[in-house]
Protein backbone atom coordinates (compact mmCIF):
# COMPACT_ATOMS: atom_id res chain seq x y z
CA UNK A 1 0.00 0.00 0.00
CA UNK A 2 0.86 3.72 -0.88
CA UNK A 3 1.00 5.79 1.64
CA UNK A 4 2.09 9.12 -0.09
CA UNK A 5 -0.16 11.06 -2.02
CA UNK A 6 -0.15 11.02 -5.92
CA UNK A 7 -1.46 12.51 -8.98
CA UNK A 8 -3.69 9.80 -8.41
CA UNK A 9 -4.89 10.45 -4.82
CA UNK A 10 -8.87 11.54 -4.19
CA UNK A 11 -10.02 13.27 -1.38
CA UNK A 12 -12.92 11.85 -0.22
CA UNK A 13 -13.84 13.78 3.01
CA UNK A 14 -12.44 13.80 6.75
CA UNK A 15 -12.11 11.11 9.18
CA UNK A 16 -15.11 12.79 11.36
CA UNK A 17 -17.33 12.68 8.77
CA UNK A 18 -17.58 8.69 8.56
CA UNK A 19 -18.72 6.60 11.32
CA UNK A 20 -16.79 3.95 12.74
CA UNK A 21 -17.75 -0.04 11.65
CA UNK A 22 -20.48 1.82 8.77
CA UNK A 23 -19.67 1.44 5.63
CA UNK A 24 -20.61 3.89 3.08
CA UNK A 25 -20.41 4.69 -0.22
CA UNK A 26 -18.09 7.03 -2.13
CA UNK A 27 -17.75 6.97 -6.48
CA UNK A 28 -15.08 8.26 -7.54
CA UNK A 29 -14.27 8.20 -11.65
CA UNK A 30 -17.30 6.02 -11.82
CA UNK A 31 -16.00 3.31 -9.36
CA UNK A 32 -18.15 2.79 -6.86
CA UNK A 33 -15.92 1.86 -3.18
CA UNK A 34 -16.87 1.46 -0.11
CA UNK A 35 -15.17 3.23 2.92
CA UNK A 36 -14.70 1.13 6.40
CA UNK A 37 -13.29 3.28 9.19
CA UNK A 38 -12.50 1.29 12.32
CA UNK A 39 -10.21 2.84 15.26
CA UNK A 40 -6.90 2.25 13.72
CA UNK A 41 -7.66 2.09 10.35
CA UNK A 42 -9.72 3.52 7.22
CA UNK A 43 -10.31 0.74 4.30
CA UNK A 44 -11.34 1.56 0.91
CA UNK A 45 -12.36 -1.53 -1.23
CA UNK A 46 -14.54 -2.11 -4.51
CA UNK A 47 -18.29 -1.60 -3.20
CA UNK A 48 -19.00 -5.04 -5.07
CA UNK A 49 -19.37 -8.67 -3.06
CA UNK A 50 -17.08 -11.04 -4.63
CA UNK A 51 -19.68 -13.55 -4.69
CA UNK A 52 -21.31 -14.92 -7.68
CA UNK A 53 -24.41 -13.10 -6.96
CA UNK A 54 -22.45 -9.98 -6.22
CA UNK A 55 -24.25 -6.48 -4.24
CA UNK A 56 -23.06 -3.71 -2.61
CA UNK A 57 -20.46 -4.70 -0.16
CA UNK A 58 -20.90 -1.28 1.98
CA UNK A 59 -23.43 -2.96 4.03
CA UNK A 60 -21.31 -5.54 5.66
CA UNK A 61 -20.49 -5.90 9.08
CA UNK A 62 -17.17 -4.73 10.05
CA UNK A 63 -15.18 -6.29 12.95
CA UNK A 64 -11.40 -6.07 13.43
CA UNK A 65 -9.63 -5.50 9.88
CA UNK A 66 -12.62 -7.96 8.48
CA UNK A 67 -15.79 -7.01 7.17
CA UNK A 68 -18.48 -10.05 6.97
CA UNK A 69 -21.23 -10.11 4.11
CA UNK A 70 -24.37 -11.19 6.30
CA UNK A 71 -25.85 -11.99 2.91
CA UNK A 72 -23.59 -14.52 1.99
CA UNK A 73 -21.85 -15.45 5.24
CA UNK A 74 -18.86 -14.55 4.32
CA UNK A 75 -15.51 -13.04 5.71
CA UNK A 76 -13.13 -10.16 4.34
CA UNK A 77 -9.77 -9.28 4.92
CA UNK A 78 -9.97 -5.60 4.25
CA UNK A 79 -6.46 -5.00 4.48
CA UNK A 80 -5.87 -7.26 1.23
CA UNK A 81 -9.34 -8.15 0.07
CA UNK A 82 -9.13 -11.57 0.41
CA UNK A 83 -12.07 -13.76 1.11
CA UNK A 84 -11.19 -16.44 4.06
CA UNK A 85 -11.59 -19.75 3.38
CA UNK A 86 -13.59 -22.10 2.46
CA UNK A 87 -14.71 -19.08 0.46
CA UNK A 88 -12.75 -17.95 -2.39
CA UNK A 89 -12.17 -14.57 -4.13
CA UNK A 90 -10.93 -11.41 -3.60
CA UNK A 91 -11.94 -7.70 -3.76
CA UNK A 92 -10.06 -4.85 -5.18
CA UNK A 93 -8.86 -2.94 -2.20
CA UNK A 94 -7.55 0.89 -2.74
CA UNK A 95 -4.63 2.42 -0.03
CA UNK A 96 -6.05 4.55 1.85
CA UNK A 97 -3.98 8.06 3.58
CA UNK A 98 -4.96 10.24 6.29
CA UNK A 99 -2.99 13.36 6.38
CA UNK A 100 -4.49 15.98 9.44
CA UNK A 101 -8.02 13.97 9.35
CA UNK A 102 -8.41 14.42 5.41
CA UNK A 103 -8.40 11.11 3.59
CA UNK A 104 -7.87 10.54 0.50
CA UNK A 105 -8.04 7.19 -1.79
CA UNK A 106 -5.31 6.46 -4.35
CA UNK A 107 -7.57 5.06 -7.35
CA UNK A 108 -5.19 2.10 -9.24
S1 LIG B 1 -24.05 -8.28 -0.79
FE1 LIG B 1 -24.26 -6.54 0.50
S2 LIG B 1 -22.90 -6.89 2.13
FE2 LIG B 1 -22.84 -8.68 0.95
Amino acid sequence: MSNTITEKSVYIGTTDEFLERVGRTVVIEGQSLAIFKTAEQIYALEDRSPHPKGGPLNEGIVSGHYVYDPLYDWKIDMRDGCVQAPDEGQVRTFPVLVEENKIYVTMR
